[in-house]
């Protein structure tokens, strides 16, 4: 039985509006169905699946449908990527009816008063602090907030997250509750260390880890180095995301829970299981990079900016980023635009439609990118960033 506080009760009741009832009713029966004792208040949410190809013309009129019925988003809630840049839908190739259902979408969210970032980096755009609860849906952004923020969500699903920013409130449950976040099992990564700080494979590390422990949350002991770089920890985190149903990896030096509990089982990570999954996705011929899954920060687009200066971009080079990013590293969009690159807001190289830009082939340094679009049918090499660029860029 859910413990239900007054507020939420009446919520329940319909009196404050039948949206609002609707949305707090299924609330409390995943709660029940969770085995939740109670609910809990969240300081923001973060919606997931967006994209016109993930919603449809059932999820938009389920979107509108709230909307009508008067709900409104009681928490800051910001969106996941759409299924096309906002402001370069034609030249993606995205026909008139495809952009009328992404922007019904997109207007029944700001009605009820999302803060259409349509970005996978929410803890960019608006950073959570510690000890925070929320209601986020997208996996990245899960794992980033818990593991190196600190702060509280579930993995939730799309529609849940809808519902959940309108109450205001989560099931007290899994990675809410303390003992929900101590760690499971223990990952030891001494027998890769070496090679990934000298490869850079961070984020095929990430992958073997979700595939290796697939639940729960993984202390990683002995973690590369290089883990720690922002940009590095957010592509190993995705990677973990897209392996696994894990929502928290304990990282030594990065996680502020990070405890070693001592009679865990403990998981070896070997060179070879690492070098499994580069041959996955390995090969030469490729008709784009791909890069920024997760979406790239200012700073990664400056220093991109930055390594192409003085160079010549000889293949296609497609790069994927938020809005709010894209502003405030004008500069460095421009630089790179100038050099050739496409530079993408609002959408990702898997919400999006490669295809319809001509490409079949792909290279990427994300292990998630490469696991969704291998999954899409296309052909992926996965490589460290530094080793792509090297591989497209000669002196002008
Ligand atoms: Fe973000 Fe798209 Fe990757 S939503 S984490 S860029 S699959």
């Amino acid at each position: 039985m859910v413990q239900l506080v007054p507020e939420e009760r009446k919520m329940l009741s319909g009196s404050l509006g039948e949206g609002v009832a609707l949305a707090m009713e299924t609330v409390v029966k995943v709660a029940e169905v969770l085995g939740a004792p109670k609910l809990v208040k969240i300081s923001s949410a973060h919606i997931s699946g967006v994209s016109y190809r993930n919603l449809g013309e059932e999820g938009v009129e389920f979107l509108e449908e709230l909307a009508a019925k008067g709900a409104r988003f009681s928490v800051p809630t910001t969106v996941n990527p759409a299924g096309f840049d906002l402001e370069a839908h034609s030249e993606m190739g995205v026909g008139e009816e495809e952009y009328e259902l992404q922007m019904r979408i997109v207007r029944a969210l700001v009605s009820m008063g999302a803060r259409v970032t349509l970005s996978c980096t929410p803890y960019l755009i608006s950073p959570p602090s510690f000890g925070e609860h929320l209601a986020w849906a997208e996996s990245n952004a899960v794992l980033y907030a818990n593991s190196v923020v600190g702060a509280r969500t579930n993995r939730e699903g799309g529609p849940l997250s809808v519902l959940e920013a309108i109450v205001g409130r989560a099931p007290y449950v899994g990675l809410h509750a303390d003992e929900g976040r101590a760690p499971t099992v223990v990952v030891n990564a001494s027998g890769v260390k070496s090679f990934v700080e000298e490869t850079g494979a961070v984020s095929a590390l990430g992958y073997l880890l979700g595939a290796e422990v697939k639940r729960g949350v993984p202390l990683l002991a002995n973690a590369p180095r290089n883990i720690a770089h922002p940009g590095n920890l957010r592509l190993f985190l995705a990677a973990v995301g897209a392996a696994s149903s894990i929502g928290m990896v304990l990282i030594e030096n990065v996680s502020p829970e990070f405890r070693r509990v001592e009679g865990l089982e403990e998981i070896p990570l070997e060179e070879g299981e690492l070098e499994g999954v580069l041959e996955r996705w390995s090969g030469e011929e490729f008709d784009a990079v791909v890069l920024g899954c997760p979406h790239l920060s200012p700073g990664e687009l400056a220093e991109l900016a930055s390594r192409m200066k003085g160079r010549r971009v000889k293949r296609q080079v497609l790069v994927f980023t938020s809005r709010w990013a894209a502003s405030r590293a004008a500069d460095a969009v421009a630089a790179l635009k100038g050099n050739g690159v496409k530079v993408y807001a609002d959408t990702c190289m898997v919400v999006g439609n490669l295809s319809a830009l001509g490409i079949r082939r792909c290279a990427t340094d994300s292990a998630k990118a490469a696991y969704y679009l291998s999954n899409q049918g296309y052909e992926v090499v996965l490589a460290p960033r530094d080793s792509l660029l090297k591989a497209v860029l000669e002196r002008s």
